[in-house]
């Protein structure tokens, strides 16, 4: 194919176009008929799509296929809970089938490449794409990102139901400095390959076809324009064969940036570090021919990114089935899909306290006060990044409760009309309403667009006069359930002193409701847990449980707290530890935390052997009893640490995960292969699986756990 391509046509193939930006209809076609775009975004509906590529395929000159791409994030027309949800399920198998359901739909729709998974890892809970990304922990988001990737893509790429799947945002978007959304990042090169890379090679193992370059600069050089990310990195030592594609303009932006000083040396930038096609910015289109006419770039540079994207044409089988059946309307809100969905939502939800078993509710109560900003707000459950999914197929809470009790018992008021609401009017009625009720389920936390692309807070708390209603809530005296749905994880310690109950349903998508109430009235019990740490408040960003131990580690002995420090003092010492005065050492909630309606025992942790070779393996076994009243299941979680190294090493790491079920009263023993590769780092210069001494834990959380230790020799 390559050989009967003009200049102009390789150009063509490196742009992608948005409909909207490509000067009206009828410049669209006659573009797409000349060969001026490779694919599309944001094209919509079958006909349309067929017509558009039809056009493509019948009247351009060799006829290739258009690839025709969207942010198809966490569904497409079902909606599931937000990946950061998804993440709380630790449920490789659940998260995969979502992501096939997603491709379902929308290839059904003409969708073939999405533009997910994101897998950026965050410490910074303040950044709004926090949402849509798998957390802080590299291990969970690489065993999650595969699953995404072979969800995405399926067993076979020809399949109609494949679509490309994308892994995003190449590289360290997450580390935007202060949680501010495109903002510079400075990570050191043993983070980036210990923490932040680790995602990607594992989309890039699982046969991601394509990857997106960011929008950040990355130690000063752009993402976009970054040789050292894109070519050394990904093509030379992964052997990525796929195609990359730029954010939307950040070829461009590289000017903004101060790296190039105009477009043609932004080209020049991209191309040579090997972004294949430009997303919504003209630099290749403009400036290509040109570059080469003048011997700035050499024809292989170009060749090569055409020949990345035209081979994933090929793998699709886009050369021979181009169009989309129309009778694939049927694909879409499939009741199997929604019960998916409220499967999904109910791992999603993370049981965070329950006083007094307040949890469960009994399906037998009198009456309950429904009650929060938002218990019936169908869009906003369905969070960030839905072009596609509507809000009139979400079941609510409010829906849902009903449904479970009967509309007759149950009481309901917003209080607040959205998470911002600072409008008290409605208090009176709604604690006159609540102390009518046996009990009161609080529905808040935050609207969609307070998290997503560039959709940052500096403040992570609860919005708006929530925390004054649920204070006026708690002193009515009757029992309190608080349920978070919110795109990051909010800073609500204040709340955890006045509720009874809380549960962090997260933006749960169209099913949220009905899996909610599954969890409210028991039908099962909460089993997520937190993929991220929460924090006391902003102050205490960044806070991720892997952190180095540092010279001076913090402990309960040596907290000096601000409200007990002498008021007239001499230069003292207050312990000089690594604590905060005010928030400590310890965060809210640690990663990995989550409880349940019925309690875990964990006893005899047993290791194969006390010592490996640097390339052996152990097992690492315990025994978990389900010592509480119901079945449920249980996220068993295997932590290292490292405890001397070449270079400091963190405190823990997670080496493995399981979900099981447990019946309650039965116990099953547990088994993690630990291999020496596992305990493998980049130090600075190099892979080095280093002999010395570990310890290992198998337990509930980041913070605790059955202890052991072992050699590597
Ligand atoms: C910009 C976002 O950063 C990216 O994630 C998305 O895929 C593109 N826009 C296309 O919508």
């Amino acid at each position: 194919m390559l050989s009967k391509m003009t200049q102009d046509d390789k150009i063509g193939q490196m742009t992608q176009i948005d409909p909207g930006f490509a000067g009206g209809e009828e410049q669209l076609k006659k573009s797409v008929r000349d060969g001026r775009y490779g694919s599309i975004l944001n094209l919509f509906g079958v006909e349309r799509v067929n017509e558009i590529q039809k056009i493509a395929i019948e009247e351009s000159r060799l006829g290739i296929p258009l690839l025709i791409g969207r942010d198809v994030i966490h569904g497409y027309r079902t909606i599931f809970p937000i990946p950061l949800g998804m993440a709380a399920s630790w449920d490789p198998e659940i998260v995969k089938k979502a992501f096939r359901i997603s491709a379902i739909e929308c290839s059904s729709q003409g969708i073939k490449w999405t533009f997910a998974p994101m897998i950026d890892i965050t410490w910074d809970p303040r950044w709004g794409r926090i949402a849509e990304g798998c957390g802080e922990d590299p291990f969970l988001a690489s065993t999650l990102s595969k699953a995404m990737v072979e969800g995405i893509q399926g067993d076979n790429l020809t399949d109609p139901t494949a679509v490309a799947a994308c892994a995003k945002h190449y590289v360290g978007y997450g580390f935007a400095e202060g949680g501010r959304d495109y903002n510079t990042t400075y990570i050191s090169e043993p983070v980036l390959r210990n923490v932040v890379l680790k995602p990607f090679k594992a989309a890039k193992d699982a046969g991601a076809l394509t990857f997106m370059s960011g929008f950040n600069a990355l130690n000063g050089i752009p993402t976009s324009g970054n040789e050292f990310t894109l070519k050394q990195i990904l093509r030379k030592e992964w052997g990525f064969q796929g195609l990359v594609v730029s954010d939307w303009g950040s070829v461009s932006e590289m000017i903004s940036h101060g790296f190039c000083a105009n477009e043609k040396e932004a080209a020049i930038k991209a191309l040579k570090a090997g972004v294949d096609m430009e997303m919504s910015s003209f630099t290749y289109a403009g400036n290509i021919k040109q570059l080469l006419q003048e011997g700035k770039i050499n024809q292989k540079l170009v060749d090569d990114a055409v020949k990345n994207i035209l081979r994933v044409k090929f793998k699709l089988g886009l050369f021979e089935n181009p169009y989309i059946k129309p009778d694939a309307q049927n694909q879409i809100l499939n009741p199997e899909f929604l019960d998916h969905a409220r499967k999904v939502a109910r791992e999603s939800a993370v049981l965070l306290k329950n006083n007094k078993k307040t949890l469960p509710l009994s399906q037998q109560i009198h009456s309950v006060a429904v009650i929060g900003p938002l218990a019936d707000s169908p869009r906003d459950q369905l969070g960030t990044w839905v072009f596609d999914g509507k809000a009139e197929n979400s079941i609510t809470p409010f829906a849902a409760i009903k449904e479970v009790l009967g509309a007759d018992k149950v009481n309901f008021i917003k209080g607040l009309q959205y998470s911002r609401d600072k409008n008290k009017n409605d208090f009176a009625k709604t604690i006159s309403l609540a102390k009518h009720s046996d009990a009161i389920i609080y529905f808040g936390g935050e609207e969609w667009i307070l998290s997503g692309e560039g959709q940052c807070r500096g403040e992570i708390n609860l919005p708006g006069a929530q925390d004054e209603l649920i204070s006026e809530l708690a002193k009515t005296g009757k029992p309190l359930v608080v349920v978070i749905m919110a795109g990051r994880p909010l800073a609500i310690g204040n709340l955890l002193e006045k509720a009874d109950a809380v549960l962090y349903g997260w933006h749960g998508g169209s099913m949220a409701g009905p899996a909610l109430a599954d969890l409210i009235f028991g039908k099962e019990s909460p089993s997520g847990k937190l993929p991220v740490t929460f924090v006391k408040g902003s102050g205490q960003i960044p806070f991720y449980y892997y952190h180095d131990n540092t010279g001076r580690p913090a402990s309960a002995k040596f907290w000096t707290p601000m409200d007990s420090i002498p008021v007239v003092n001499p230069q003292n010492s207050l312990g000089y530890k690594s604590f905060q005065l005010d928030y400590g050492f310890t965060p809210l909630f640690p990663f990995g935390f989550g409880l349940s309606y019925t309690t875990f025992r964990y006893s005899d942790l047993k290791l194969s052997s006390l010592s490996m070779s640097t390339s052996g393996t152990i097992e690492v076994k315990a025994t978990v009893t389900n010592t509480g009243e119901m079945d449920a299941d249980e996220i068993i979680q295997m932590y290292i640490r490292d405890r001397v190294g070449s270079i400091t090493r963190p405190v823990k790491e997670l080496k493995g995960f399981q979900r099981v079920s447990v019946q309650h009263g039965k116990k099953i023993e547990i088994e993690f292969r630990l291999s020496a590769k596992d305990l493998e780092f980049f130090n600075g210069k190099e892979n080095v699986i280093e002999p010395g001494e570990f310890d290992v834990w198998i337990g509930p959380s980041s913070e605790e756990g059955l202890h052991g230790e072992f050699t590597v020799q």
